[in-house]
């Protein structure tokens, strides 16, 4: 990022047909969170929190979590003052939570399918919050939807009986108007459904999560975060520097055996293009929703906002000694015109292991399309600038249990979603205005059945394309400008309000975000 960029925000605005002037002369304003970044505090400004006793009932897993500020030593010099999870075990097995060493990422909660969970959910931030399960499918009253939040010193319970498929999966803030900066500041973390046993890849040490995140520093190495500058807004946050796992320039020590990398974009809006710095192309084995049929390859990895892709990387054959990075490829996505590094893995010690890369990975019942109750006419989302309300879907913003006739489904029905990202035609002010959009379903995991491109999405479409994984359950699929793609979704076992929305977070913020209302 700190070389040249062949695109920038202004050159992207100009190829998007809208002239930086115009979105500052309409009504949009007042579509932006009228607030500036508020900072997170200090250590010493903390809210006291209520201690919490363990349960009398028998649960298999029961944990307090808590939002606080903190300070988290990023640089060398001025610590950098941050908001973080932390958590603790009341009931079940103490290493369920994993923390990040040198972090302000939360612990990494590590689960097994079917185990009914407790977590007591307190806050200590000095605004409202709530946290989501990104990914799970869990009840309404479990997902973290924005009309729960507590304020702060309140407690929050969660209780719910884990039943997805085995993955990488993860948990953030979901207070509505919030949720950017409080990802920002640094409330996230992984939540990990392990493998069924006898899965035959890397566990352990060599089973490696990495955290992506861009972030903006000031000279004391604080956060900066601009809400209030109408551009950061409209294009989501980009931020000059990568953090994996909460640092910066970071390097993983490998042996000469396969590893699994779960890579998670918890970026507010930055698209990933990725690729190893020596063009060995990605073995890819899981998606946002678990472990594929079968590893694919690819040359490349598109991961927008909240994708989590699962690697299986190979480091036998290296040499002790040897480097390679995992870098960004240049793409026509918002500030991705230059190739930066997100972090270096060195081969620092031999060692030999007998994994070999499993022909199946697991078993997938997949929907059957034919049966969708509204196949020859799916449900149209179509996202896009909307004068004077800032992005939208279907011309809607957010209202915090609104429902409208379009968003509601049946219990147990099978459907046919797509989302068109419209390039123009928008009306008023900023219509012509055309971004990427990673929208994301609440409470499921879904297929994709259909891509569709237009000739004015083509050229940028293509340079990111080849990258997507739509091979696998996925619970967040990018949409690019001029593109249209059909997702097949079934809603089960919960009824009740869950949202949908774009997951780029400034976007979101803005109102890019419904509820629908699954009913009986
Ligand atoms: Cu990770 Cu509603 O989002
Ligand atoms: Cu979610
Ligand atoms: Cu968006």
């Amino acid at each position: 990022m700190q070389k040249k960029k062949p695109l920038n925000r202004r050159d992207f605005l100009r190829l998007s047909g809208l002239g930086v002037a115009s979105l500052f002369a309409g009504g949009l304003l007042s579509a932006c969170s009228p607030d500036e970044a508020v900072a997170p505090t200090a250590a010493a400004g903390a809210t006291p929190l209520p201690p919490v006793a363990p349960s009398d009932e028998a649960l298999d897993l029961e944990l307090v979590m808590r939002a606080v500020p903190g300070e988290v030593q990023i640089f060398s010099g001025q610590p950098t003052r941050v908001w973080r999870y932390e958590g603790e075990v009341l009931q079940g097995d103490p290493n369920a939570l994993q923390p990040v060493p040198n972090s302000y990422l939360g612990p990494i909660i590590r689960v097994k399918n079917g185990w009914r969970i407790r977590v007591h959910f307190q806050n200590g931030i000095n605004e409202e919050t709530i946290i989501h399960w990104h990914g799970l499918h869990v009840p309404e009253v479990a997902d973290g939807h924005p009309r729960f939040v507590i304020a702060p010193g309140e407690t929050y319970v969660y209780d719910f009986t884990v039943d997805d498929r085995p993955g990488t999966y993860w948990y953030h803030p979901h207070p509505h108007g919030r949720t950017g900066p409080q990802v920002y500041y640094g409330l996230a973390g992984l939540f990990l459904i392990e493998d069924e046993p006898d899965t035959p890849l890397p566990t352990g040490e060599y089973d490696v999560p990495l955290v992506l995140q861009d972030r903006t520093f000031d000279a004391d190495n604080q956060f900066v975060y601009q809400t209030g500058a109408m551009m950061a807004q409209m294009m989501g946050f980009l931020g000059n520097r990568m953090l994996v796992n909460g640092q910066p320039d970071f390097t993983l020590p490998v042996a000469t055996r396969p590893y699994r990398l779960r890579i998670l974009n918890g970026s507010n809006s930055r698209i990933y293009k990725l690729g190893w710095s020596d063009g060995s192309p990605l073995t890819v084995i899981g998606t946002t929703g678990g472990l594929l049929e079968k590893p694919i390859t690819k040359e490349y990895v598109t991961l927008a906002p909240a994708q989590r892709v699962d690697l299986w990387v190979d480091f036998s054959g290296r040499a002790v000694g040897e480097e390679i990075q995992l870098i960004n490829l240049p793409s026509a996505a918002p500030d991705g015109g230059a190739v930066f590094p997100i972090c270096t893995v060195k081969v620092e010690r031999e060692e030999s292991a007998s994994l070999t890369l499993p022909e199946r990975l697991s078993s997938v019942t997949w929907f059957d399309a034919t049966q969708a109750v509204n196949r020859d006419k799916p449900r149209e989302f179509v996202l896009a600038m909307t004068g004077g309300r800032g992005w939208t879907l279907n011309g809607r913003t957010f209202e915090m249990t609104a429902v409208a006739d379009d968003e509601l489904v049946r219990l147990g029905d099978l459907e046919v979603w797509q989302f068109t990202n419209q390039i123009g035609g928008g009306m008023g002010m900023g219509g012509g205005m055309a971004l990427p959009h990673p929208m994301h379903v609440h409470g499921l995991q879904f297929q994709v059945i259909e891509r569709e491109i237009s000739a004015a999405g083509r050229s940028a479409w293509e340079t990111l394309k080849d990258g997507y994984v739509d091979e696998g359950w996925l619970d967040t699929i990018l949409v690019m400008p001029g593109e249209k793609v059909k997702i097949l979704l079934k809603f089960e076992d919960f009824e009740g309000l869950y949202l949908y929305h774009c997951h780029n977070l400034e976007h979101e913020d803005m109102g890019m975000m419904r509820n629908y209302r699954v009913q009986a």
